[in-house]
Order: structure tokens, then sequence, then C-alpha cells
């Protein structure tokens, strides 16, 4: 059996933050932004809106594309780090909001490498019988970010993205996956505060440490080496050249990544899904929206080649090959 996607959804919040807000509340420029990111703007959650919202929209809009109803559904994941709370998972909210009585639910912690994770999983349960898995990245990074932190404010967004997959016995869809990790390089991104090791405290508060944490020059050098082997590792097992690929659609973290990415790979720019601009990092939900946009914009269609590319806090990397 394959796991073909069947259907994709987006959903990102209403609200725009463009670099010219930023300016007002660090010291920083959209130059500086624009430039070092290629980010403009960015979408932040409403008061009170939540992971599973987001995911929630998305999550509908992918199952309408599908034509299946929420009771066809075998199992939902949600590729996350910013969850509703803690305890229960994400996906079981959803799942209860969707009415999707029959699914098992559970989420997927592998911060930007989140979605491409969870597609790993997701296509593993459709070989072993499922039939029906709604995959949702979905994120409120603006949680988790410091406003007053220029290092880190400016790069995150929030936003969700979702398919389905579904069982098939043609051959395409998910063709592999490539699942990294590399947990001795933890502390280039991370949120010290609020899990076990530091539990939630006015101390913890004080010391900012519920908010992320980056080295971003380093890993930025890590990005860039960690995506391009992933993908020539991909090509490899399958024998695709770069010039087979017709879209490679990468995690959206910063316009200059990707672009040194595709240099070394050697993909010309049009082969390129890039929406960075308008989004920010937005981490698992980053590839899903980006999808979405390249299904409903007619650069992915049916029989269209394309690989996925992930890197994010862990260390974790990742890489996909689908076919349409
Ligand atoms: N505005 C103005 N100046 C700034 C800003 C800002 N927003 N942020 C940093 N600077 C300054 C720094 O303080 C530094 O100043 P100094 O030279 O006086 O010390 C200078 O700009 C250069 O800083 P660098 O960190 O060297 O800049 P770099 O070119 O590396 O760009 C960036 C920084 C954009 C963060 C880049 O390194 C990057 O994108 N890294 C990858 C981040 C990433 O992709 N993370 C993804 C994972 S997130 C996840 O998994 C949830």
């Amino acid at each position: 059996m394959n796991a073909r996607i069947t259907g994709t959804g987006s959903y990102v919040p209403a609200r725009v933050m463009t670099n010219a807000h930023l300016e007002q509340m660090v010291a920083t420029s959209d130059h500086w932004i624009s430039e070092r990111t290629g980010i403009r703007e960015r979408r932040i959650a409403a008061t009170g809106e939540a992971c599973s919202d987001l995911g929630l929209q998305a999550a509908e809009q992918a199952l309408k594309a599908s034509g299946l109803s929420a009771g066809d559904l075998d199992l939902i994941l949600v590729a996350t780090c910013t969850p509703d709370s803690l305890l229960p998972a994400t996906a079981c909210l959803i799942q209860h909001r969707l009415r999707a009585t029959r699914a098992a639910a559970f989420d997927i912690s592998a911060a930007c490498c989140g979605f491409v994770y969870a597609l790993g999983v997701a296509n593993a349960y459709i070989k072993t019988g499922f039939r029906h898995v709604l995959v949702i990245g979905s994120e409120v990074m603006s949680a988790i970010t410091d406003w007053t932190d220029r290092n880190t404010c400016v790069l995150f967004g929030d936003g969700a993205g979702a398919v389905v997959l579904s069982a098939t016995e043609e051959a395409r869809g998910v063709l592999s996956t490539h699942l990294h990790s590399d947990g001795s390089l933890w502390d280039l991104i991370h949120v010290p505060g609020g899990g076990s090791r530091i539990p939630p405290s006015e101390k913890m508060l004080e010391a900012r440490q519920q908010y992320i944490k980056m080295k971003g020059n380093e890993t930025f050098k890590v990005a860039v080496r960690t995506l391009e082997e992933v993908a020539r590792e991909t090509l490899a097992h399958h024998h695709v050249s770069v010039e087979q690929i017709d879209l490679y659609v990468p995690h959206q973290a910063n316009a200059r990544i990707l672009k040194a990415v595709a240099e070394r790979l050697g993909l010309p720019a049009h082969k390129i899904m890039m929406n960075v601009d308008r989004y920010g990092n937005t981490s698992a939900a980053s590839i899903p929206i980006a999808l979405d946009e390249a299904v409903r914009g007619g650069r992915i269609q049916a029989g269209s080649l394309v690989l996925l590319g992930a890197f994010g806090a862990g260390l974790t990397w990742a890489s996909a090959l689908i076919r349409w």
C-alpha cells in the first residue's frame, strides 16, 4: 500500500505583523530583517487563539479537498512545539472538534521538522493497514517568542497546514521519508523552562526561560549542510536526479538558507517553493502551508515529483519524496 495525499489545507491568522511593526518594538530595521532573512511580514494569532484553533481550520479544508468526512479518519497526527497545553495532546482536541470518532490521535514533537516526521509516521501506519490519516502542522510561535529579543522575535510567525493521506495501490504517494536527529546539538534552539527540568515558577518567568533561545549563526550553517545532505540522500535512494524534481518544498526558515541549499543542489529558483516573506518561520506549519499554496496555485499537479526538506530544534532534519 502507498500513502497518497488526497487533500491539503491551510490557515493563517488575520493579524499581519510587518517589519515596520517590529521596528517599533526592538532595535531592528526592515532593511536588516529583509536582507538577512527574506521575511517582510508574519501572521500573529489573536489573544486566546491556540494551536488547535488554527489546526482545526486547516484540517477542515484538507478534509473537504479530499472528499472524505471526519468519520473516515483512522488517525490524526499534530506536529507542533506550541500545543494548547502539555496535556492532553492537541491532536485529541482536534479529533473531538472534528468529531472524528474512529480516529486515534497523538502529537509529534520534532520542532520545525515535525510535519515531515509526522508524514513518515503516517506513511508507516498506512503501510500496516490504516486507510486515512490526517497530518496537521500547527504553531502559535508567538506564544513562545520573546518580544524583547531581536535575535529571535523577527523570525517567527503563526499558522497551520494539513494534509489527508489515503491508502492506494497506485504507484504514487509518499515514496520515502528520511528522518535524522543529533541531540548533541540540543542547545542550538531550545525553550529552557516550562517542562520538568525547569518547571514553571516566578523565577523561571523572571529569567524569561519560557521563551525560545537560539544560536542563529550556528543554526544557519547546520541548516544549510543538513538540508543539502538529506536531499542528496533521498535523491540517491531513488536514483533520481535534481533535474527530475518538479518542486522543492523546504521548511521556510530563512530565504538565505534556502537560496544557499538550492545553489549547492543546482536547483533553479523556479523549482523552489518560497513564502517565508509573508509568513516568517511557522515551524511545523511551514511545509504544509507551502504545500497547500503550491497545490492551489497549480505548481503541484497530479504526477508532480515533490521533494520536502526540513531542519529544526533537536537538532532534527528530514526529507520526503512524493509522487503527487
Ligand atoms: N535587527 C538588527 N540587528 C540584529 C538583529 C535584528 N533583528 N538580530 C541580530 N542582530 C545583530 C546581531 O546582534 C549581530 O550584531 P553584532 O555583529 O554587533 O554582534 C549582527 O546582527 C549579526 O548577527 P548574526 O547572528 O551573525 O546574523 P546572521 O547573518 O547569522 O543572521 C539569523 C541571523 C537571521 C538569525 C540567521 O542566523 C538565521 O536565520 N539562522 C537560522 C535560524 C533558523 O533557521 N532557525 C530555525 C529553527 S527554529 C525551530 O526549530 C523552532
